[in-house]
């Protein structure tokens, strides 16, 4: 039986099966996309079938970093399971997804009925991502059992999340989420450019590529700072981005020093102290006016909470997952603020990974393969139809709400439940409504979790085929 695995991330799932895709899942964007030159509609997938990445406008079925809009997820979903990507009969596998860090328990249950009874997977397990890092790599050391203290900081699309795990378990208590992600970053790369050079406002496509290209954490902000003040155009620091240009069929790239350009076609932004002013706020979210933490200050705040003969460890054992990480100078200028944050008899230690988008899924696949992985750790579909959803709350080790959470979420979510209902009434990729946006990148900063998910699936309804039909869970 075929074990499918779901890295379910805000901006990108990360997708395969065990034992085919162990190293190298598709990435594939979490996102409907409509795109203006042509005027046809991407379903996850299918966006690497779009040549002209101009002003496309994008219905993500995260928001707010919780799964709201599921008729655009289905969608996705079922282009994943058909044969176009990885071509599994659901109602013959077992699955494995990832679901956000305090996960509302009305979502998880949708989550739930999705892959039982819409998709009809003959097993299936639920977990956060940072849960899963002790089954990988990042922490591996040769002959050795992954350290018993870890603090894993992932930084994605919606937040960076903080999550010590102790044994394999979260410590829940311990948790800290800092409401910065890539989707913040750039769009506040994007505002930025819009009002020092040119609108870029409907171009969050393109933006986001250029903050992948060019933005880097310094290691010494206030230093750097004053490089690009005192010489504004040659300096180490500024660079020049030549735009895409999609009719000759030429990506954007970084300008090589020196390089000539043919003013006529090719037109360049200058990313100067962009470059690192924009990462900034992952260290300094105040710069922007976010009333939290920086996060060398979370991390110790997070590690304050564990218990105080373990706190060594802790500090000793960081790990960075999630897209953010990626950028050059992050696990040097973290580790440096950490060392003066720490006990001075605490030794400091924060592993990056070559591939940190990846990194959960790989030790997904870890994970999966372990033989209780099927016996102990997943609910059958028979425990399911037995015990409904209780059978997955009570095998999951997840999220578990004290009282006074659950008083504050059903305000929040009595509050935001008008704007719950809009993704409901759309088909997934059949308009482009105003909510729709061209600009996916809005900004999270210490919003609420969402309103109640806008659908549950019914027995038979369309039975895990999707919105054009083609795909499903008849795969090869
Ligand atoms: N080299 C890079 N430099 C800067 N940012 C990057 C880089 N690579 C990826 N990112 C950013 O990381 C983010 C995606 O990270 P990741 O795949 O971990 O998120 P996700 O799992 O889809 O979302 P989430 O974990 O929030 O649900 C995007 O905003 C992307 O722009
Ligand atoms: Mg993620």
């Amino acid at each position: 039986m075929p074990t499918v695995i779901l890295d379910n991330g805000a901006s990108t799932i990360k997708a395969g099966i065990l034992g085919v895709h162990d190293h190298c899942p598709r990435v594939v964007p979490n996102a409907v996309v409509r795109a203006k030159a042509d005027n046809a509609t991407y379903i996850g997938h299918e966006l690497a079938n779009c040549r002209d990445f101009t002003s496309l406008r994008f219905r993500l079925p995260f928001e707010k970093g919780f799964l709201v809009d599921w008729d655009a997820q289905k969608a996705i979903w079922d282009g994943i399971f058909s044969t176009e990507v990885l071509a599994v009969n659901t109602s013959e596998a077992s699955l494995l997804i990832t679901e956000p860090y305090f996960n509302l328990p009305n979502i998880q249950d949708v989550y739930d009925q999705f892959m039982f009874e819409e998709y009809e997977f003959r097993s299936y397990f639920r977990c956060t991502p940072a849960s899963l890092i002790s089954y990988g790599r990042l922490f591996a050391q040769q002959n050795l059992p992954p350290p018993e203290c870890l603090l894993i900081i992932d930084s994605g699309f919606s937040f960076t999340h903080v999550v010590p795990i102790l044994n394999g378990e979260v410590v829940w208590h311990a948790v800290k989420r800092i409401d910065v992600g890539g989707k913040l970053l750039t769009n506040h790369l994007k505002e930025t450019v819009s009002y020092r050079q040119w609108n870029m406002m409907e171009e969050t496509h393109i933006m986001n590529e250029i903050k992948e290209a060019c933005c880097f954490v310094s290691e010494d902000f206030a230093a750097d700072l004053e490089t690009c003040r005192a010489r504004p155009t040659a300096n180490p620091i500024v660079q020049e981005y030549i735009f895409p240009d999609y009719s000759a069929r030429r990506p954007g790239r970084i300008r090589n020093p020196g390089e000539s350009l043919d003013e006529s076609t090719q037109q360049t932004l200058k990313m100067a102290n962009e470059r690192f002013s924009v990462p900034e706020i992952l260290f300094r979210p105040t710069n922007i006016g976010l009333d939290q933490a920086g996060l060398s200050a979370t991390v110790a705040a997070s590690i304050a909470l564990l218990p105080e003969d373990l706190q060594g460890m802790f500090w000793a054992n960081i790990g960075l997952i999630g897209g953010n990480t990626a950028m050059p100078g992050f696990r040097q200028r973290l580790t440096s603020e950490l060392r003066s944050l720490a006990p001075i008899e605490c030794a400091v230690r924060v592993h990056a990974s070559a591939e940190p988008i990846l990194e959960t899924y790989r030790a997904a696949a870890a994970f999966a393969a372990r033989p209780d992985f099927a016996s102990r750790c997943a609910v059958t579909r028979e425990e399911y139809q037995e015990m409904g959803a209780s059978a997955c709350r009570r095998k999951f080790r997840d999220w578990k709400p004290a009282p006074a959470d659950r008083d504050q979420q059903q305000q929040l979510q009595s509050a935001t439940g008008s704007r719950g209902a809009r993704g409901k009434a759309r088909a997934a990729g059949s308009s482009t409504s105003d909510s729709e946006s061209s600009a996916p990148e809005g900004r999270d900063g210490g919003s609420p979790p969402p309103a109640q998910p806008t659908k549950k699936p019914g027995r038979g309804r369309g039975r895990g085929r999707g919105a054009r039909g083609g795909a499903g869970k008849r795969g090869a």
